[in-house]
């Protein structure tokens, strides 16, 4: 039986940053789940499937690749989906106190693993917010973000204005 594993997160929108852990991630498991949180709580600007859609867009190349929404729990969530591990990118020490907080939560919760992914340099500073607030004020994505969530971002500000 093959090892899966469970990359989740919020991607509101996916970025290149999202999408190099994913492709890393693919090549390391024999099936990647792509776990998009479901919280309207959060005020995403996007909604649970946008978001999919645009994700499942930018990876539908890799195979043994699924994007679906949830809801709740994490830790829930990977018991149904039989994930080995949860994988999580880092980006820089930034991310690291809060990511171990929330591994070391699951894994008391439930026993679920978390391995941790180094980000690639390039990608390093990126983030969805900072995505979001550079295209609020006109600024280009286009070498952030895949170019179809650039022309989805465009338009969703659009329609906003
Ligand atoms: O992309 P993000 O915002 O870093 O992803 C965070 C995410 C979705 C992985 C985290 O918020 C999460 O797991 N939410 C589900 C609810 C949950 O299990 N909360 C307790 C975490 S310890």
């Amino acid at each position: 039986m093959g090892l899966t594993a469970l990359c989740p997160g919020t991607f509101d929108p996916v970025t290149n940053g999202h999408i190099d852990i994913i492709e890393r991630a693919a090549g390391r498991f024999d099936a990647l789940v792509v776990g998009v949180l479901d919280n309207p709580s959060k005020e995403p600007l996007f909604g649970a499937e946008e978001r999919v859609g645009m994700l499942k867009e930018a990876v539908h190349a890799l195979g043994n690749v699924e994007v679906e929404a949830f809801t709740g729990l994490l830790v829930e969530y990977a018991t149904r989906r039989a994930a080995d591990v949860v994988v999580k990118g880092l980006r820089a020490v930034t991310d690291f106190e809060y990511e171990i907080q929330m591994a070391q939560m699951n894994h008391q919760l439930a026993g679920v693993e978390t391995l941790f992914m180094t980000t690639s340099p390039q990608w390093s500073f990126l983030s969805s917010s900072l995505v979001k607030e550079v295209a609020r004020f006109g600024g280009d994505v286009s070498t952030l973000v895949p170019e179809h969530v650039a022309a989805r971002l465009a338009e969703k500000l659009r329609g906003m204005a």
